[in-house]
């Protein structure tokens, strides 16, 4: 446990899933205080409000007290300085994840030197895991519960059939 540093573990979340569960669980393991945000990405169209996936994460993270779940509409690397956190945890399946994370982490490095970006291996059951599969899965009716968890289920089917 890294008793002094706060870190940031972003994403989209559109929806959060057990890939992400997994780095969120681990990441809240090695620091003082991990504080999970969602964030834009630009190249993506959220299906889920913002509010909307910081709900449905929080209904999954409830055994995990010294993780925080905001919102954040801004840079990163501002976000990072703002809370004093000086690590970034980034979950990563496969070497398709890696060109695109490596040049965020550069980025986020040049805009605030005093981060480090951390990488994760996700777990072996979750290299295919994605929230567009979900997504897709769910707007076909298909089983969703090997890939998120029982408490936000519904809430997924709900608002992916609505929408439709
Ligand atoms: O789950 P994602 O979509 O891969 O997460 C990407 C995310 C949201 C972490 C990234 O786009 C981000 O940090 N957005 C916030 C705005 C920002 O700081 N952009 C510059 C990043 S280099």
């Amino acid at each position: 446990m890294n008793e002094n540093i706060t870190a940031l573990c972003p994403g989209s979340f559109d929806p959060v899933t057990y890939g992400h569960l997994d780095i969120i669980t681990r990441a809240a393991g090695m620091f003082k205080k991990l504080i999970v945000v969602v964030a834009s990405n630009s190249s993506k169209n959220c299906c889920f409000t913002p509010e909307e996936r910081v709900e449905l994460i929080k209904k999954c993270i409830t055994g995990l007290d010294n993780v925080e779940v905001v919102h954040y509409d801004g840079l990163l690397a501002d976000y990072a300085a703002k809370v004093g956190a000086t690590a970034i945890i980034k979950g990563l399946r496969a070497m398709s994840d890696f060109e695109y994370e490596f040049q965020m982490a550069l980025t986020n490095k040049e805009l605030n030197p005093n981060v480090e970006t951390l990488f994760l291996t996700t777990s072996a059951q979750n290299m295919y895991l994605s929230s567009s599969m979900v997504k897709q899965i769910a707007s076909m009716g298909g089983n969703i519960s090997h890939f998120v968890p029982s408490e936000i289920k519904q809430d997924i089917i709900n608002r992916i059939t609505t929408k439709k």
